[in-house]
């Protein structure tokens, strides 16, 4: 079965720790990362916490492969960081096209005036390198003597688990609405963040996929530039302890309530079969750490199911804390899981 979790928003909606915990609960053969080290995703499980940028968030399982798309762009420094950081040295894999940022791709976007100011970007090289990319002159993961005996078919290993009905779950990143076509460009990155792109990021095709998860959080955050519909102001954001801080800039998040209509439309261009919930805990502290929907309070129950009905779609996964084991997993009830 291929699932692929996607970001429902602007990215930071919690994707590190749906994929870690489907990681631990279903225990996929394969796990792949998409997106670029632009991204972070964090994963809190047992009183530790990384902040992964390139690493998939479910390493946390031990026998899980760890893959990287060849739609992905990493940095050398930050891969072998993490790779220390998560212990995976043994088990993750590059594909040989996966693009690599150099230096000069993170030199160009410091001086960009346009990328810092206007967009508000990350400036970690990523709109260069894809640039390069497109220009067909960034160099590939298999042009790197520091990658030899990490690079591995990533399409060609995905489609075999595949055949042989193993579990494979795709990691996308970011969010919908950050999507170079259907995010609010210019406001958004320099790739599509959609289901469909993580799907030919890694080398599948679409008949390949049965579940699509579109994560949203209880409230609405956006770095950088762009609109935000409802967006508090600084005092209310503090007030309602929504503050946040971007995993990779260390800037403050932008944050405005969950808004059904991008839910909406999320949930379309994704063609999304289950939503997750995450930071529940924080709209609803009496929430904290509850693992069973029928403890959750009606009205917070009625709110979920609210969403559920503007979405069309089952909300099968809700996180209430900070640990990967935080959470509220309704697939079963709900009739997702085959096994
Ligand atoms: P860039 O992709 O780094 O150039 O950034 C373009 C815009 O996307 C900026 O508003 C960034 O803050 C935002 N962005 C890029 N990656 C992420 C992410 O992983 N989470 C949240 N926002 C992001
Ligand atoms: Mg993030």
């Amino acid at each position: 079965m291929l699932s692929i979790v996607v970001g429902g928003f602007f990215g930071d909606e919690g994707k590190g720790k749906i994929v870690a915990y489907l990681g631990l609960a279903d225990k996929p053969a394969i796990a792949v990362r998409c997106g670029a080290i632009n991204a972070g995703h964090t994963v809190t499980y047992n009183g530790r916490k990384w902040k992964l940028r390139i690493v998939p968030s479910a390493f946390i399982s031990r026998n899980i492969e760890l893959l990287i798309a060849p739609g992905a762009l990493i940095r050398l420094d930050v891969l072998f960081k993490e790779i220390d950081e998560t212990g995976t040295k043994c088990r993750l894999f590059l594909d040989k096209h996966t693009g690599v940022i150099e230096l000069c791709h993170v030199e160009s976007e410091r001086y960009n005036s346009f990328l810092a100011g206007k967009i508000g970007s990350t400036l970690q090289g990523v709109g260069a390198a894809m640039a390069d990319r497109v220009l067909r002159k960034l160099r590939l993961a298999y042009e790197f003597d520091e990658l030899k005996g990490m690079v591995k078919n990533v399409p060609d290993t995905v489609n075999e688990a595949l055949d042989k009905d193993h579990d494979v779950i795709i990691e996308g990143t970011q969010g919908t609405f950050l999507s170079l076509y259907h995010g609010t460009y210019p406001y958004v990155t320099s790739r599509d963040t959609t289901a469909s792109a993580f799907a030919s990021e890694v080398g599948v095709g679409p008949k390949r996929v049965d579940e699509v998860i579109v994560v949203f959080k209880a409230y609405v955050t956006r770095v950088g530039s762009g609109p935000l519909d409802g967006e508090l102001s600084f005092d209310e954001i503090v007030r309602r302890r929504w503050c946040e801080k971007a995993t990779v800039t260390g800037r403050v998040r932008r944050a405005a309530p969950f808004n059904i209509e991008l839910a909406k439309k999320a949930t379309i261009l994704n063609s999304a079969t289950q939503a997750a919930i995450t930071k529940l805990d924080i709209l609803f502290p009496e929430t904290q750490g509850v693992t069973e929907w029928g403890k959750l309070p009606y009205k917070v129950r009625k709110w979920i199911e609210n969403i559920e009905d503007a979405i069309n779609t089952p909300v099968t996964l809700i996180g209430t804390g900070e640990d990967v084991k935080h959470i509220i997993d309704r697939r079963r009830e709900l009739g997702f899981l085959r096994r």
